[in-house]
């Protein structure tokens, strides 16, 4: 009899084949979202789950799961997982790294762009039919070009956001627990600074560090105050590491110029004063959501299960 495992939202069809060879599936194509009964519910008699990031895995639901094995979430962050209540729980946890960071940092550069050069404004405006003409002063915008971009979390995500800036002559500056090695400042042509000269001197801050505890409001209103008067903020980590409140109040009082934002706290009943502000671009956690980067995360995911549940060693374990 082959392992009984929850697929918690809808996957590309091929993904599903691969673990149906595998596995007895329970999948939900018809993607309707699971809240902490029904998931737990449906997890109850399973010995593996293909979760995504609104997945909540802890100890209550874990508790309820007695056969469950492994949990392999479609996404490379995991705050959604309590990795320790898994270890507890004799749960193996994975995550999918490597495979979105193009991705995700093309997103991030898309955000760059549209917030300084004001895209989404004047595309609302020209579709709604406001435009009369050409002036000199319509929709003044910030150059990207030869600006400062601050990276804060030099992961593998910010180093390919760097390695990006160079088309567009930047200064690169970035920030993270420690300095990179002196091969890798080369290659991305950027120079490692304390968190407080990121603040004061980059054009453009943009975030790529993981959620965790340790990160909750990493940027919040001291760090918004001490941001450079007119600089853009570009968001696309995890919701919670910036400050959301505070923000509104740093675009609200003029000290930063606009916000590019692809995540949020309470995803996704956003900060409803950002739906106001026509300098913030806002779209919805997609930053690694290109057709063949999700449809990697998804069969990452996949081949992590099967390895968990046939050799114990799935290749992204997060807790060994
Ligand atoms: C991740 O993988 O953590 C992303 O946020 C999902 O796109």
């Amino acid at each position: 009899m082959k392992p009984k495992i929850l697929v918690t939202r809808e996957i590309f069809d091929d993904v599903l084949d691969y673990l149906r060879q595998h596995f007895d599936v329970a999948d939900n194509q018809a993607d309707t979202p699971m809240d902490a009964g029904t998931l737990a519910k449906n997890l109850a008699d399973k010995t593996g789950a293909m979760t995504t990031l609104v997945d909540r895995v802890d100890a209550q639901l874990l508790s309820g799961c007695p056969k469950l094995k492994a949990v392999c979430n479609i996404a490379v962050g995991f705050n959604n997982i309590d990795l320790g209540a898994c270890s507890k729980a004799g749960v193996m946890a994975t995550n999918t790294p490597g495979v979105l960071d193009d991705s995700t940092a093309d997103f991030t550069w898309a955000l760059i762009l549209s917030t300084a050069r004001r895209v989404v404004e004047s595309d609302a405006h020209v579709r709604a039919r406001q435009w009369k003409g050409w002036y000199l002063k319509q929709f003044l915008g910030a150059d990207v070009h030869h600006a400062t971009l601050g990276i804060l979390g030099f992961g593998r995500i910010g180093r390919r956001v760097a390695r990006r800036a160079m088309g567009f002559d930047m200064t690169v500056l970035y920030h993270d627990t420690q300095p990179a090695d002196a091969a890798t400042e080369r290659s991305c042509n950027a120079a490692y600074v304390s968190m407080d000269e990121l603040l004061a001197r980059a054009d453009i801050l943009t975030i790529h560090v993981p959620y965790a505890p340790s990160t909750h409001h990493v940027v919040g209103a001291p760090e918004l105050a001490k941001m450079k008067p007119g600089a853009i903020l570009i968001h696309a980590s995890r919701g919670g590491v910036v400050d959301d409140a505070a923000l509104v109040a740093a675009l609200k009082s003029g000290r930063l110029a606009g916000a590019g934002l692809d995540v949020y706290e309470n995803e996704p009943a956003l900060n409803p004063e950002f739906l106001a502000m026509k300098n913030v671009v806002l779209t919805p956690h997609i930053a690694s959501s290109s057709e063949a980067t999700r449809h990697a995360m998804a069969m990452l995911a996949a081949q992590n299960l099967v390895a968990a549940l046939t050799t114990g060693r799935p290749p992204n374990l997060l807790n060994p």
